[in-house]
């Protein structure tokens, strides 16, 4: 055991079709520290899944929530997103989209859920939970957790009392989960990031972004991580929920085929490129969650129907070291063991 007590390999949380009790409980059953990716779930779901994951295991588990932004309505900007998401709609013999009735989830409630179900850890990205919220959250005896991009964000997430920072590079999949700045302001790779973070901070740095193997896992450790979260190599492991069409666009895609993108979302997000992304790329679409809660219907009848080219199909760049096949148990015990050489 290391950092809190918990395992030193991580499963980042993974909002979206990953977020299952099943690859949770096997990963934290596995001898890691399975998290559940809870932005997109409704309270009443964070429950349900909390209390299969504990049915399914007796080791501990994190959750994670997206910090609440800022965001302004832009109808005129959604409409015209509504217009080219339109045309995909038709290939798909879906009816045309309309504006979502709801943007996200209730962030209070949601974090009110979270609590109830009594996590290790509670882990935050794109934004600063505060001090207030992380001095009452470790009242209550939760471990929490921030996410950083670069350096200001980790002094920042520090200076609100967070217990550690997740140092997430630039090859890392999903979305960018930085919040001082642009994202553009902040693609530094996590070579250079952690390094950067374990020096300026006086807290446990967690590295994060293509870390794939036992290799990474290594340099993590070498570069001053007290453990490292991997997201990407366990979307392809068996207890992962993925549809087929994702699953096989995973499995072909080259390191090249990565791509930042803000055109399922609003928000940047490295993923595999497809239509969705080489056809609006450049478009200035409306802030984050529009996006996100427009194109929703349109990813899950894409996952349905086997169409990838419709997918927010996130992953990072080392996706092609993650395809070796296995259980996440197998998963974790490979990247342990480039932790105890
Ligand atoms: C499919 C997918 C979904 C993700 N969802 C979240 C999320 O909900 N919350 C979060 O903090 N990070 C999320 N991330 C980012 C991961 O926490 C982590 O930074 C990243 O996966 C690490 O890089 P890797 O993919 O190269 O292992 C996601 C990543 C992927 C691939």
């Amino acid at each position: 055991m290391g950092l809190f007590n918990l395992p030193p390999i991580w499963m980042a949380p993974m909002a979206g079709e990953a977020s299952s009790a099943t690859l949770v409980a096997a990963v934290s059953a596995g001898g890691g520290f399975g998290q559940l990716g809870a932005a997109y779930l409704a309270p009443a779901r964070i429950t349900e899944i909390a209390a299969d994951i504990r049915a399914r295991t007796d080791q501990p588990f994190g959750i994670n929530l997206f910090c609440p932004q800022p965001w302004q309505p832009d109808d005129a900007g959604l409409d015209a997103y509504l217009a080219r998401l339109a045309v995909w709609h038709a290939e798909l013999g879906l009816p045309a989209p309309t504006r979502p009735a709801q943007f996200e989830e209730d962030f209070e409630a949601q974090l009110a859920a979270t609590i109830a179900a009594k996590p290790a850890a509670i882990s935050f990205v794109m934004g600063d939970p505060g001090a207030a919220r992380v001095a009452a959250l470790q009242d209550l005896g939760f471990t929490v957790l921030g996410t950083a991009t670069q350096v200001s964000e980790g002094l920042a997430l520090q200076a609100s009392g967070v217990d550690a920072v997740i140092a997430q590079g630039y090859e890392g999949g999903g979305h960018r989960g930085g919040f001082l700045g642009t994202p553009e302001g902040a693609l530094i790779g996590t070579m250079a990031l952690v390094p950067q973070l374990v020096d300026a901070l006086d807290i446990p740095v967690i590295a994060a972004g293509g870390i794939a193997d036992a290799r990474g896992v290594a340099a993590a450790q070498a570069l001053g991580a007290s453990a490292v979260t991997v997201g990407t190599a366990f979307l392809l492991v068996d207890e992962c929920p993925l549809s087929p069409a994702y699953r096989a666009a995973l499995l072909a895609a080259r390191d090249a085929d990565s791509t930042l993108t803000r055109a399922f979302s609003g928000r940047l997000a490295r993923g595999v490129a497809n239509r969705v992304t080489r056809e609006l790329e450049g478009l200035v679409l409306p802030a984050f969650p529009q996006p996100n809660a427009a194109s929703r219907p349109m990813r899950q009848a894409a996952a349905k129907a086997g169409q990838a080219d419709f997918i927010s199909l996130w992953a990072g760049q080392a996706l092609p070291l993650s395809r070796k096949p296995g259980s996440a148990a197998e998963l974790v015990a490979a990247l342990t063991r480039g932790w105890t050489a």
